[in-house]
């Protein structure tokens, strides 16, 4: 009986679900009331336990202003960003790999050349990063968009800190006439995500560690091309296989390789030593409705 009542209730909210509710909308809200209906029946969650996942919700959406996203960090934390990624962005025909966008990223970075430097002012090891966009079929894509994103040598996002006087170790990059892309920066590190929240206190409660390996933020695109958004980690991290957010992927993983010649960083205006790594991105043509949405989205701004 008791079973049954339990079994029922989940059938009832389900009930009431208007049939004129947009369609899509209701078999998600179908699907979440069963999933957590079903989660509380499995686990027989005590009040008090209810009670303590609510006071954590409240508190993950009141550490949330202008410049902090803690329920994107939850969604990271918990593999759920990801899991969204993989299911949005399947391997078509060699494209570059996707990854998790973050909470770091930040509308209007400066334009820089190639070549140039976007970490200048920043202390660091010199480090040049070069590559081409292409096509699936290996047509170079001139005027592609870089957005590019990292943190300094302690681990920090210019977000994160006081007082950096505008955005810093970020840039935007067009590609050339043949595809080709290059500008100058500081070797990223591994560094731990915001712990000062509530969640940090789930992760240590979780026994986990808070560590991303070093990565470097690329958000690619192009005209009539579907956008990726990833990074490029540094080959050789300890935290390339426990990524807290669970984002590393072994197609991103490159060789930063350490050059000691002189006559070669001067070449390309550092001092030696520094380190090199080189990529190609990879994209795909837009679907032609997702390329509607997109221009539809970008009119309407
Ligand atoms: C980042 O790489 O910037 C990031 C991604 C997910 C959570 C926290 C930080
Ligand atoms: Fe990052």
């Amino acid at each position: 009986m008791r079973i049954e009542l339990e079994t029922k209730l989940t059938d009832a909210v389900i009930a009431r679900l208007s049939h004129d509710a947009d369609p899509r909308f209701r078999r998600i809200m179908q699907s979440l009331i069963r999933h957590v209906h079903d989660f509380v029946r499995e686990v027989e969650l005590t009040e008090d336990e209810w009670f303590e996942a609510i006071k954590f919700l409240t508190a993950t959406g009141q550490k949330c202003d202008d410049k902090r996203q803690e329920f994107i960090l939850l969604s990271d934390v918990l593999g759920v960003s990801m899991l969204v990624d993989a299911v949005n962005h399947r391997r078509y025909g060699g494209t570059t790999e996707t990854t998790v966008l973050g909470p770091f990223f930040v509308h209007g970075a400066k334009e820089i050349d190639n070549g140039d430097d976007m970490a200048a002012g920043w202390k660091g090891e010199s480090t040049y990063v070069f590559g081409r966009v292409l096509s699936v079929e290996g047509k170079p894509l001139a005027g592609a968009l870089l957005d590019l994103w990292q943190s300094n040598s302690e681990g920090s996002y210019d977000v994160q800190l006081a007082d950096t006087g505008g955005r810093q170790l970020r840039a935007k990059l067009r590609t050339d006439a043949e595809g080709r892309f290059r500008f100058r920066t500081i070797l990223p590190t591994s560094y731990p995500v915001p712990t000062d929240g509530p969640v940090g206190l789930i992760l240590n409660r979780m026994g986990r560690h808070p560590m991303r390996p070093a990565h470097l933020h690329f958000m690619v695109s192009a005209p009539g091309y579907e956008p990726v958004v990833t990074h490029l980690f540094v080959k050789g991290d300890p935290y390339l296989d426990s990524d807290v957010v669970f984002g590393v992927k072994d197609s991103l993983i490159v060789d930063f390789k350490r050059n000691d010649s002189e006559a070669e960083a001067e070449k390309l205006g550092l001092r030696a030593p520094f380190y090199s790594a080189g990529y190609d991105f990879v994209l795909r043509r837009a679907d032609k409705e997702k390329q509607h949405a997109a221009r539809a989205a970008s009119d309407a701004v």
